[in-house]
């Protein structure tokens, strides 16, 4: 032993005096950056710099967020930080949803105060914009029906261009809405829509739900971008794209992809692509049709082409329910009409008031609501 490493000290000694140590592949520079406490010191082309296979549960890597805001978009979930909610499981993540009455019984919905900051750090509110931390149940406007998960890396991991994907199954039942996605570390362009969203895969849990002829519940699978100088002008519509599967999302597992260079986004699901935004000289301004708008200042003017997608993102997955902002249309053709309208004062109540319809859907008393859950086998990030 001690000759051998005597030997190879030697080499090694040999090797630097010529200039040659080369232990191990050369690494080649890489347009990605990355910052957050699990992120990699160095970066090379390449390189595999996140992942989780979910063995365990690794809260050093997903944050909760607790929080009833709702998403902005008066969604009906109470984000938690609860294992009823969020585990893993034989090397899968599960996002699940549950009752609300579950807890804290039925009149509390209509009668009950909910204040969910805490003192631990891993209890504070993670959300106050919209009543997100502190609410009061009437009955016009139950409290958060239901109980769902949020996780995001937005302490541990951020990264600016790469691949990304994401093995995972969709929950099926009525009004679900998960989502897999990423947001801007640091808003370096403004707040939203101005420092950009890119959501990877988005669906609906309904197994039968029709619009215009077309399915768009567990059948359809949608990519986004959202950017835009204020919320009122967001150029999503185009950067939008959907594909179908006649067997459903929510039957087997998916490779949900991102591609994110210097030069174009694209996204893919099981490596077919479904569509990407290259935009020109004109960089995103130009792309959403914004520089129409002489009045309107580019937050963008000294970003790059692919600003606001030219700053670091971090990783969101969630099961949100329901919500007033048209992600489901009013009139969609549903087994079980929605019950709520997209304008209605009392759409929580109005989608309490009929779980008579939803509910069975979710089949949450079969094999632990497997079925109405978000279930993710992997998530992996590299290097351009
Ligand atoms: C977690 O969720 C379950 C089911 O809703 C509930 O009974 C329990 O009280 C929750 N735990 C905490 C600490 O809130």
């Amino acid at each position: 032993m001690a000759l051998i490493s005597l030997q190879s000290n030697m080499l090694l000694l040999l090797a630097s005096i010529a200039g040659l140590v080369s232990l191990g592949a050369a690494c080649t520079p890489s347009a990605t950056t990355v910052s957050g406490t699990h992120a990699p010191g160095t970066v090379c082309s390449g390189d595999l710099i996140f992942s989780d296979d979910f063995d365990y549960f690794d809260l050093e890597k997903w944050q909760h967020e607790n929080t009833l805001a709702g998403g902005g978009n008066w969604e009906f979930q109470y984000y938690c930080n609860n294992r009823t909610n969020s585990f893993t499981h034989s090397g899968t993540l599960f996002i699940r949803p549950s009752l609300t009455s579950d807890q804290f019984g039925e009149p509390f919905l209509s009668t009950g105060h909910l204040n969910i900051e805490g003192g631990a750090p891993a209890d504070r509110c993670t959300n106050p914009q919209w009543w997100g931390c502190d609410r009061q149940g009437t009955p016009a406007n139950v409290l958060n029906p239901i109980k769902s998960a949020r996780l995001r890396t937005v302490n541990s991991f951020s990264f600016r261009y790469g691949r990304v994907e994401v093995r995972a199954k969709m929950p099926a039942g009525d009004w679900l809405w998960p989502a897999i996605w990423l947001m801007p570390a640091y808003n370096a362009y403004g707040s939203w829509p101005s420092s950009g969203e890119i959501d990877l895969v988005e669906s609906r849990g309904n197994r039968n739900m029709f619009s215009n002829g077309l399915h768009i519940g567990t059948q359809e699978a949608g990519s986004t971008l959202h950017y835009g100088p204020y919320p009122g002008l967001n150029g999503w519509e185009r950067a939008h794209w959907i594909r179908r599967n006649g067997a459903g999302y929510d039957t087997d597992f998916h490779r949900y992809q991102l591609e994110w260079t210097p030069d174009f986004i694209r996204f893919s699901i099981d490596d077919v692509e479904l569509g990407r935004a290259t935009p020109g000289n004109g960089g995103f301004w130009e792309y959403g049709g914004f520089n129409s708008n002489p009045n309107i200042l580019n937050p963008w003017r000294y970003g790059s082409k692919m600003a606001p997608f030219d700053e670091k993102f971090y990783i969101i997955m969630n099961v949100a329910v329901g919500g007033t902002n048209g992600f489901f249309p009013d009139g969609v053709d549903n087994p079980n009409p929605k019950p709520w309208w997209n304008g209605s004062p009392t759409a929580a109540t109005d989608f309490w008031n009929g779980r008579g319809g939803w509910l069975p859907t979710w089949q949450l008393d079969v094999n632990d609501g497997q079925d109405a859950s978000l279930q993710v086998d992997y998530v992996r990030v590299w290097a351009l």
